[in-house]
């Protein structure tokens, strides 16, 4: 392994939470190494501190101690506005619920980071709808997040997330609240969408059948990284 391949590094990462007057580490010295198109998942039990190391890994939160490294850069040295436009440019993410704006069709809830970034709109809604063919929703794309089932909405949210075309792409429960069939069409194009951008994916699931189809599944437990098993 080189150090070129390496795409988001996190060292002895630390997190800690105030409750009342005690302090909780939901992190402890947390050390993953996430190369160019590797599928991570990351499984174990809930409150394990697998979301505190996704948002940590993707910027979105700062540790306590220990750093975070994407793309070469030090993320902890840049300042917030050079952090979010770092994160507009090469991160997308995947919540458990869509977040689509309810008053933006599919295609322009999926184009609005590129137009945040400064794409003009109209390559912005083409890219969108590229996209959104990519998910099987061609036929969405001038629809209302409130007229599509939660499935499609998922796989609206991601296009959304991949459109960019960032260079790692966070999901964190992505399936969590939809059904098998869905959950299982959801990870499937998230799976594939990430692997035809090449770009890394790193998910948190409790789908085994995700964690059998990644390249490298981590577990975690009470804050800590106990396994990273990669495949051979
Ligand atoms: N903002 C916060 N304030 C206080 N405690 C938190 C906060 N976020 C997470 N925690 C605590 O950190 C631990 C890990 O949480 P989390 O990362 O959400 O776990 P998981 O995603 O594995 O369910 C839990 O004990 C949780 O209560
Ligand atoms: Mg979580």
């Amino acid at each position: 392994m080189t150090a070129n391949d390496i795409v988001l590094r996190g060292e002895l990462l630390r997190k800690e939470f105030l409750s009342g007057d005690t302090t909780v580490a939901a992190l402890k010295d947390c050390t993953i190494e996430v190369l160019a198109s590797e599928f991570v998942a990351i499984v174990g039990k809930s409150g394990s501190g697998k979301s505190t190391l996704a948002n940590v890994l993707s910027g979105l939160d700062r540790p306590t101690s220990g750093t975070v490294t994407l793309l070469g850069r030090d993320i902890s040295s840049l300042s917030e506005a050079e952090m979010a436009s770092l994160r507009a440019r090469k991160i997308g993410f995947v919540l458990q619920k869509d977040n689509l704006i309810p008053s933006l069709t599919l295609a322009e809830n999926v184009a609005a980071p590129l137009v945040m970034s400064g794409v003009k709109l109209s390559q912005a809604l083409r890219s969108a709808r590229d996209m959104l063919g990519e998910v099987g929703l061609d036929h969405r794309a001038a629809q209302w997040p409130s007229q599509v089932s939660g499935g499609e909405a998922q796989r609206a949210a991601i296009a959304r997330a991949c459109v960019v075309e960032p260079a790692v792409v966070f999901a964190d429960e992505p399936t969590g609240a939809l059904d098998e069939e869905n959950g299982s069409r959801v990870q499937e194009l998230l799976h594939k969408l990430v692997s035809t951008l090449g770009a890394a994916g790193l998910i948190i699931t409790h789908d085994m059948d995700l964690a059998t189809g990644a390249d490298v599944v981590v577990t975690m437990a009470d804050g800590a990284i106990v396994n990273t098993k990669r495949k051979a």
